[in-house]
Formats: C-alpha cells, sequence, structure tokens
C-alpha cells in the first residue's frame, strides 16, 4: 500500500454522518424503461431521453460456430504495448463541475467510485479536460459566490455558441484532490483563440500544482483547428501552415516563460478530418518540434447530431443509422485513415492518441449513443484503436444537454445516470489489466461476418485474456454463438497449450437497444438517476472447463453481448481480481443531500490492496488506525489539517 502524497488536505466532516452505512438507491419515476417506445415529445435534457430505436434486424446464416487457433507464441501483427488506461475520458472544461464536485472539498463520490472501479483493474485513469471550451478559458483570481468555473455567453462568435469560460486555480486543485484519491492523470489544453495574446496561465498554473505529483501528461494546443475556419474562429483560408506558424508562436513563448518548467509535453494537431493527419505531418511540424511535443492526437466523430442542435448539416435520422455502429466494420473504418499516422508516430517516437471520440458529434444521437449497442461499439472500437497502436482514446463526455454521457449526475434527482460506455471502459481495463505490456491482435474472428469479432491480448509472449463480441441482438438465442478456442497445439507446430480451465466475464443486456438493464460479470450501475457511481449486485465470473486432450475451450457469446476471457489464473487475478474496492458512500437522508466518504477508505485508495473498503468501517482492521480512528470522532462541521487522509463530502445540490 502506497500512503498519499505528503500535501495536506482539509478535512470536512458531518459528524452526523460519519457512521451511517446504508446506501440508499432511489428509483425516480421518471426513468424510462426499454418497454417505452421511441418519444417524439420528450423535452428534458438528453442524457435521459427515453427513445428506444429498434434492433437491426436477425441476419440470417450467422455462423455460430467456430473455431479460433491462437499461437502460445507472440504472433506478427501484435500492438505496441498497451495500458490498462488505454481508454480514457475527455471531459469538456464547462461542465467539470457537475462531474467532478464544486470545488477541491466538495467532490463527487460517485466520480471518485466509478473512477475507482477503473483504478482497481488498470491502476491509473487518464483524463483530458477540454474541448472547445478550452479555447476562452480564461484563468480569474475569484469568481462570485466562490465558484470555480463559470460561463459567459455570447462572447466568441463561434457557431457552435461555446461559451467563454472563466476559471479558477481551484480547478486544478480539484484534479489534484481527485488524483490522490484515484490516480487520475490529466491533459489540459492552453487556449489558442488568440495567439498575439497568449494566455499561458493553465500551463504556469497546472504545473506548479499538478506537475510535482506526476499527474500533468500534457498540453493540447490547438482543439480540432481544421474546424476553425468553418466555426469563424479563423479567416476562411485557415491552412495546416497557418497552424504551423501559430504553434510556433505558442513554443516561442512556453520556452521563454520561466514559470512553465515543462517544455516538451504539448500535444498536436487534434484536427477532425476535415484536414488529413498528413497534410499537418507534411508541414514538418513534429520534425521542427519534436523537443517540444510529448504526443500527436486526433479527434474523431464517425457522426453528428448538429443539424437537431445548431441546424448544421444534414439532418440524420438515429434509426437509419444505428446498424452503421453495430458491426466490426465500424471501427475498422474509423481507424483506417490514421494507420499511417500511427506508424509515422512510432517512427517518431511520439505517443499518437484519439483526444476526443464518441458515437456522435454535438451531443450524440438519441436512442444510440446512451445503448447497449454504444456499450458493444465502444468497445470493439477502443481494442480496435488499441491494435492499430494508437497509445490512448478519450470518451468525450458533456453535460446533460449530450446522450452519450458515461458519467453523469443530475442535481434535483440526487443519483447519477451512468452512461452505457463507461461499461466498454471497465471491459477494457480488465482486458489490458496494469501490467502495462499488454499487446493486442485483432484475430479476424469468423471472417463471413463483420457481427462476431475477436481479439487476443498477449503479455510478454503469452496470450493472456480475449474479448468476443455478438454485435446480433436476438432473444430468441439462435444467434448465441460457440467459439471453440485452441491455444497452440499442432496444427500451427506448436506444443498444446490450452489450460484446464478458463474464467470469463460477460458483458450482456437484452438488446442492444436496452438502456438500463446491462451488467459486466452480473453487475449493473442500474438505470437513469440510480447510481451512486458502484458497481450493484453479486459479482459472477464463469468458470469452463476445458478439453485438453482435444486441446479446445468452447465458450459462448450470447446475442447481443460480449465476452473477456482470461486463459489463466493469474491473467484472472492481474484484472483487479477478485477484489473489487470502490468507494462507499452513503445518503443518509434525502433532507441532509450529503454523502461522504470514510476516511480509512481514502487511506488505503492509493493500492490495489485487499482490503475491503466499507463505510464506516473506521475501527476496523490494518496500519494506520490509530489515526483512522481519530477521524471518526471528529464532531465539529469544520476543517483540520491532516496529513494522511481526507474525507470528502458531496452536497447533492
Ligand atoms: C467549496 O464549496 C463549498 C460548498 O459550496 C463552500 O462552502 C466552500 O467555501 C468552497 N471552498 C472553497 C475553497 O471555495
Ligand atoms: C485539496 O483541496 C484543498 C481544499 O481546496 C486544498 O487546500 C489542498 O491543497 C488540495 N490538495 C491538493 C493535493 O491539491
Ligand atoms: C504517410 O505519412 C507520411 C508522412 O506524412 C507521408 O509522407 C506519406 O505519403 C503517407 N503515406 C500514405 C500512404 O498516405
Ligand atoms: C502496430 O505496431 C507494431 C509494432 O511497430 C507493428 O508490428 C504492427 O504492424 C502495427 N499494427 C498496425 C495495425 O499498424
Amino acid at each position: 500500500m502506497r500512503l498519499f502524497h505528503p500535501s495536506a488536505f482539509v478535512l470536512v466532516i458531518l459528524s452526523s454522518l460519519v457512521n451511517a452505512s446504508v446506501t440508499v438507491y432511489h428509483q425516480i419515476p421518471l426513468a424510462a424503461s426499454t418497454t417505452t417506445a421511441a418519444s417524439a415529445n420528450y423535452t428534458g435534457a438528453a442524457a435521459y431521453d427515453p427513445t428506444v430505436l429498434n434492433p437491426p434486424p436477425v441476419p440470417a446464416g450467422l455462423t455460430t460456430q467456430f473455431g479460433i487457433q491462437l499461437s502460445s507464441s507472440s504472433p506478427s501483427g501484435l500492438s505496441i504495448p498497451q495500458k490498462g488506461s488505454f481508454m480514457g475520458f475527455s471531459i469538456e472544461f464547462s461542465v467539470i463541475n457537475q462531474i467532478f464536485g464544486v470545488n477541491a472539498t466538495y467532490l463527487q463520490v460517485p466520480f471518485l467510485n466509478l473512477m475507482a472501479i477503473l483504478r482497481e483493474r488498470a491502476g491509473e485513469i487518464l483524463i483530458r479536460v477540454g474541448g472547445n471550451t478550452q479555447e476562452t478559458a480564461v484563468l480569474v483570481d475569484s469568481l462570485p459566490g466562490g465558484v470555480m468555473v463559470s460561463k459567459v455567453r455570447g462572447i466568441t462568435g463561434d457557431v457552435t455558441s461555446t461559451p467563454m469560460l472563466l476559471y479558477t486555480a481551484e480547478v486544478f486543485y480539484t484534479m489534484a484532490n481527485i488524483s490522490a484519491l484515484v490516480n487520475t492523470k490529466w491533459f489540459l489544453g492552453i487556449p489558442f483563440n488568440d495567439t498575439s495574446n497568449l494566455r499561458l496561465g493553465i500551463a504556469e498554473v497546472g504545473e506548479a500544482v499538478l506537475s510535482g505529483p506526476g499527474y500533468l501528461l500534457g498540453f493540447q494546443v490547438g482543439n480540432e483547428p481544421d474546424l476553425y475556419a468553418a466555426h469563424d474562429a479563423r479567416p476562411s483560408t485557415y491552412s495546416p501552415s497557418d497552424y504551423f506558424g501559430e504553434f510556433g508562436t505558442v513554443v516561442s513563448a512556453i520556452n521563454n516563460d520561466g514559470n512553465i518548467p515543462v517544455k516538451n509535453n504539448l500535444i498536436v494537431p487534434s484536427i477532425t478530418g476535415q484536414w488529413t493527419p498528413e497534410s499537418v505531418w507534411n508541414t514538418g511540424l513534429v520534425e521542427t518540434y519534436s523537443s517540444s511535443l510529448g504526443a500527436l492526437a486526433v479527434e474523431h466523430y464517425p457522426t453528428d447530431n448538429c443539424y437537431a442542435l445548431y441546424g448544421i448539416g444534414s439532418p440524420v435520422n438515429p434509426q437509419d443509422v444505428f446498424q452503421n455502429f453495430l458491426t466490426h466494420n465500424s471501427s475498422i473504418s474509423i481507424v483506417a485513415p490514421y494507420l499511417n499516422s500511427t506508424s509515422y508516430a512510432q517512427a517518431t517516437g511520439k505517443p499518437f492518441i484519439m483526444m476526443e471520440t464518441n458515437t456522435a458529434s454535438c451531443g450524440g444521437l438519441p436512442g444510440i449513443s446512451d445503448t447497449f449497442g454504444a456499450t458493444l461499439w465502444a468497445l470493439d472500437y477502443g481494442l480496435q484503436m488499441a491494435y492499430s497502436n494508437f497509445s490512448n482514446a478519450m470518451l468525450h463526455v458533456g453535460g446533460q444537454d449530450v446522450y452519450y454521457n458515461h458519467l453523469l449526475r443530475t442535481s434535483s434527482y440526487h443519483e447519477w445516470t451512468i452512461g452505457s460506455v463507461f461499461y466498454s471502459t471497465i471491459a477494457i481495463a480488465e482486458a489490458f489489466g496494469p501490467s502495462g505490456n499488454a499487446q493486442i491482435i485483432d484475430l479476424q474472428a469468423n471472417t463471413d461476418s463483420m457481427l462476431t469479432p475477436a481479439y487476443a491480448i498477449y503479455e510478454n509472449g503469452t496470450p493472456v485474456r480475449m474479448v468476443l463480441l455478438n454485435y446480433v441482438s436476438d432473444p430468441s438465442g439462435a444467434s448465441d454463438y460457440t467459439a471453440t478456442i485452441s491455444i497452440g497445439g499442432s496444427a500451427i507446430g506448436q506444443g498444446n497449450a490450452t489450460p484446464a480451465q478458463i474464467q470469463v466475464k460477460y458483458l450482456v443486456a437484452p438488446s442492444v437497444s436496452e438502456k438500463s438493464n446491462i451488467t459486466w460479470a452480473g453487475q449493473t450501475f442500474g438505470g437513469t438517476f440510480q447510481s451512486d457511481g458502484r458497481l450493484m449486485g453479486s459479482e459472477s465470473v464463469q468458470t469452463i472447463n476445458c478439453d485438453q486432450s482435444s486441446n479446445t475451450c468452447r465458450v459462448s457469446i450470447p446475442a447481443p453481448g460480449a465476452a473477456l476471457v482470461f486463459l489463466s489464473s493469474s491473467a484472472y487475478a492481474e484484472s483487479g481480481n477478485p477484489s473489487t474496492q470502490t468507494f462507499s458512500t452513503t445518503m443518509v437522508t434525502k433532507t441532509m443531500n450529503t454523502a461522504t466518504i470514510n476516511p480509512s477508505v481514502l487511506a488505503t485508495s492509493n493500492g490495489i490492496s485487499g482490503d475491503t473498503w466499507e463505510l464506516g468501517s473506521t475501527s476496523k482492521e490494518n496500519a494506520g488506525t490509530g489515526l483512522r480512528n481519530s477521524l471518526s470522532i471528529v464532531s465539529v462541521v469544520g476543517a483540520a489539517v491532516l496529513s494522511t487522509g481526507m474525507l470528502c463530502t458531496w452536497f447533492w445540490s
């Protein structure tokens, strides 16, 4: 167990809550199930839109039995080594108070719980805070009402009406405190709206607060510069060479700024596809500024809902495009234009990051972005990017007005709705695990069908895990398939290497249209407004006996569904199993509107320890109990400075 970074933490305790231990899940009547028909009249926030689409028709003649032969040593075509933190989050700067909390002292416990789930499996979580709002963000000393972010509308004049954002240094302290609890690491963005009047405060203050403990990964310089002309943020002639010039201005300013000690963590060009990556590489940007660059990045959405939001482009009927997401072809075709660039990035020694992505820009699509179909799509897409040598991929989170939220709270109903693609990030975290040495290959299984893709993950030349997906939505069970897996064997001139047993975790839902009843290894976050960020229910992991004489293991994959197959008990244990530790929260009464984390939870939260994290267990077990016991008897609402623990209190509204 690692102790906290020895900074001081402010402790705020509501004494009446310290020993409470009942978790209350509220069922909010507004929540609609998948039995609800498409609602044309829904006028609430997009994140809770009950629109339900029809799954694509069941295909005729699907192959439901096929073999998968794995090499017992590294096959050619394995990806670069990947981390369990491969898939992180991109959070729009303007909504961080909805997601993180009011300020550094008042953090959102459900958010911490969600991050703890991933930290448990991957060791760390990467988060990019930015988006369109990073460009116009202004660091100020203080804001009215003591808030840390505030939007001023109508200043930027950009067609997406992105508000100008004012924020205080409290944002960085909030990030630091979150990092100390759940090991989040951050990407930020330097405002690029006016490079003749640069605002480098985000780098000066951000690094002062975050880089010491190693929480700051880098700064994007420019967000979607290939859309500047379209958004009236630059002249219509704005080109990659103009971007090259403006980037050079930022590099010089940073090199001349004594308050920015780290000079080599800038990220370019974060383009969306209006410019090809090659058109930027061909300006010589990477070679010219190699010593300033920490990573190369792009952003991409396969479709958009911009017509519905802003009247831009053409209308998209979600029912017409749903099927486009429910095939392996989606991720293959999204990634194809970047393969040359991931190879270029390797040649230039830079990571290549998908800095912002999701199902559809302009907030996602109703009936798609929040469904189990999106869960399967994001899982496949994430694994495909990893196989294609991206180093990381960030799923974008907006506010309540978007459909693709994977973490979200609503202040009026006291509970969070966890978006369906959050399950994908859990599966990916476990598929890669915390070794940092996982290499993945797309097995091109069952090449007859793009509906049943499969991947294998190797570590140190040994196959350790597999992910098998079934995009078909067929409640009859007739489209479930069985993969017969062989490892090594005479067929490929190797010794039989099939284990006696394998373990399988399933990611399932009744339909690709499902929004609530999604389970990962039997556990769920529930539906709209039902979650406090912890998985509910008991975990169920299947053990399958293999036939070592015939060198085969048979795994069946439901339609729809996905399976994470652990090929050895050590591969299983490595992915955060068997103990699952998250923050406990308690909602004592609705009128109090408060949740707390027990300090002992926090004191053990840095290590993947075997301790159970229960609220109100301060008198229990292990090292450091003297301090933690003393916490439980603090009986005033107030602040005390401690060096090894912290108690967060979340005011629900
Ligand atoms: C944090 O937010 C709480 C609740 O709004 C407020 O009471 C407190 O003063 C804030 N702390 C800082 C440092 O702004
Ligand atoms: C955590 O938040 C408190 C309150 O704002 C702040 O004083 C403290 O410095 C923060 N801790 C870190 C590590 O930033
Ligand atoms: C790959 O990228 C490099 C660097 O920009 C470029 O020179 C080359 O033409 C590209 N190849 C293809 C096939 O696009
Ligand atoms: C990924 O990188 C590895 C190592 O350079 C390479 O062997 C492999 O072909 C690359 N994969 C793809 C899909 O480009």
